[in-house]
């Protein structure tokens, strides 16, 4: 079996079996807190860099009214496929998370799985907060979620799961092969190892992200002064139990609401 480099988000029916595995609680975590804090009955919701539309279709399915984008045009075309198929609308459209425009405000956003660090820059990363907040409705609500980097706990350095739909297998092997926390990036290698019925093939994908420590994260938010944070969580997803960060917590979900 060949091992062939690619951007593992140009493989959407891939990437969408891997990242679906186990996201129920992320998944009623985002739209809990919208039927929570959006007294409304279909809210106006908006994912940046939504990818295949994981989150998006089933958010769809109930009931909000859902708008997406990213960079990526086959993820775009998997995803307008998916809502086609399963006779569904979306608003969806290429678009960058740092230079987004919208025409009209939204009620919620959300943007979890460490997409936000996928903004190399700290100019970049304060764009895409001050668009977000241009974007929201007066008290619309944020929903950010992202790895930190802890300062004494033991940070994962791979991580593997399987996932399977139908006939398709999809093993993820996730490993840091580089933290450079002066340069504030994170290298991470992506293999992907499909079956389909008697086909094996596998792929390789290197990128970086931009890294966290909790500090850095609070002070770019800070930084933006019509989102104000009203509640934090941890990988738990665990909307009844908000949790207070601290120098040990390895992921952060922030609630943040448009003043
Ligand atoms: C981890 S995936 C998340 C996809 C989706 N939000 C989800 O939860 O499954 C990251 C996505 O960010 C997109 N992306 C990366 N940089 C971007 C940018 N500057 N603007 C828009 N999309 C971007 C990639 O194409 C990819 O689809």
């Amino acid at each position: 079996m060949k091992n062939t480099t690619h951007n593992w988000y140009d493989l959407p029916t891939y990437y969408d079996v891997s990242f679906s595995y186990d996201m129920k609680d992320e998944l009623s975590f985002i739209s809990n807190v919208f039927r929570k804090y959006l007294i409304l009955n279909s809210p106006k919701l908006l994912e940046p860099a939504c990818g295949t539309g994981r989150l998006i279709v089933p958010l769809v399915k109930k009931g909000f009214n859902c708008s997406g984008f990213d960079l990526n045009e086959n993820a775009l075309l998997y995803l307008k496929e998916k809502l086609n198929r399963n006779n569904l609308y979306a608003n969806i459209k290429k678009a960058d998370m740092s230079t987004f425009e919208v025409e009209n405000k939204y009620d919620g956003i959300y943007c979890t799985v460490d997409t936000f660090r996928h903004l190399l820059t700290e100019k970049k990363a304060i764009q895409h907060l001050e668009n977000v907040s241009f974007a929201l409705k007066k008290n619309g609500i944020y929903i950010l979620g992202l790895h930190i980097i802890p300062r004494h706990k033991k940070i994962e350095k791979i991580v593997k799961w399987t996932a399977r739909r139908g006939s398709l297998t999809v093993k993820t092997i996730m490993s840091m092969i580089k933290l450079d926390m002066k340069r504030r990036r994170e290298t991470l290698r992506v293999v992907l190892k499909i079956k389909k019925n008697t086909t094996r093939e596998s792929y390789v994908s290197i990128y970086q992200l931009r890294t966290y420590t909790l500090p850095q994260i609070l002070n770019i938010i800070n930084k933006v002064e019509d989102l104000e944070i009203i509640n934090t969580y941890n990988e738990y997803y665990d909307l009844s139990s908000p949790i207070i960060l601290n120098s040990d917590s390895d992921y952060a979900v922030f609630l943040l609401r448009k003043k």
